[in-house]
């Protein structure tokens, strides 16, 4: 077993691999590149956004794969900026046309609140149109559109929303986490509420990269800051999702089996 054939199961029961190639700001050349590099490789899942105007790439190269449909797992996002039951209705739907791959395997809110409001969104929380939004992904799911549905960038109190009112709970939960940069107590919430953590930006975009410090670390290992970085995640339960353009830089993040010991486990958590 690798963690490119390791998987996390949701709460549906449905399994889900843990390991997955990102692809925001991938163009539609360097998604559909990556993604058949990626696929090539042993990956089995790949995440994508309606906002990244890649997906139809995303799907091109699965297509292309040769591999069976249900052996590769496929996540999308319904943008941010949609925040009514019909405009949801018809993002899922487009996704579903532009990934042309017969069905999502996991769709998620990109964000509970536009992102030009994240920061401040005034009186308006968008509690009701994330609850109008996500009737429209539990449709979805009951419909077979997608075979799972989640979130992304919710906090505590935005997920606690959709448990008090939503007919289901997220079954996934994608924020931002690495090293130096970790929500623990979201984290727990999400863990204890069987909602799987995803982990994005596991190497901080870049920002990681070059740190002298992190590289001594990872040195112990034989390993590179990406390498350590992913594994960071993988030892908390959370599923990390590296993106890269580069083959080489695709392989070595798969090349995560190995384990971080208490000691540095501790150290990188003080980051
Ligand atoms: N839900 C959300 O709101 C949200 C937000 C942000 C990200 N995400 C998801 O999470 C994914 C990852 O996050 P991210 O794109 O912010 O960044 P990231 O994965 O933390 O870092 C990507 C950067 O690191 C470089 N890199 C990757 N592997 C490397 C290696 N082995 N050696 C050297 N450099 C390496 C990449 O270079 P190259 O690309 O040039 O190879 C790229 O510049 C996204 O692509 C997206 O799928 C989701």
């Amino acid at each position: 077993m690798t963690v490119l054939t390791e998987n996390f199961r949701l709460a549906n029961g449905n399994l889900i691999p843990k390991l997955a190639l990102g692809t925001w700001q991938s163009s539609v050349a360097e998604a559909y590149e990556a993604s058949k590099i990626a696929l090539a490789n042993g990956y089995r899942h790949i995440d994508t956004a309606a906002a990244y105007h890649n997906e139809d790439a995303v799907g091109k190269a699965v297509r292309e794969s040769g591999l069976p449909r249900e052996e590769v797992y496929i996540t999308t996002k319904v943008p941010a900026e949609l925040k009514t039951y019909q405009e949801a209705v018809k993002s899922i739907d487009n996704s579903l046309k532009e990934l042309d791959l017969g069905y999502i395997d996991l769709i998620l809110i990109h964000a509970p609140r536009p992102w030009s409001l994240m920061r401040d969104s005034g009186d308006n929380d968008f509690k009701k149109e994330n609850l109008e939004v996500w009737r429209a992904l539990e449709e979805a799911y009951t419909d077979g559109k997608v075979k799972a549905i989640g979130v992304s960038n919710f906090s505590i109190d935005d997920l606690q929303n959709i448990f008090d009112h939503g007919t289901m709970k997220p079954m996934a939960n994608q924020f931002i986490y690495h090293i130096g940069r970790t929500d623990d107590e979201l984290v727990a919430f999400c863990q204890d509420n069987d909602v799987l953590v995803e982990g994005y930006s596991p190497i901080g975009t870049g920002r990681l990269l070059g740190n002298t410090e992190l590289q001594a670390i990872a040195d112990k290992y034989d390993k590179s800051i990406p390498q350590l970085a992913i594994r960071y995640l993988l030892e908390k339960n959370i599923l990390p999702l590296p993106k890269s353009v580069h083959e080489k830089y695709i392989i070595d993040n798969a090349k995560v089996d190995f384990e971080i010991t208490p000691e540095d486990m501790a150290t990188l958590d003080k980051f």
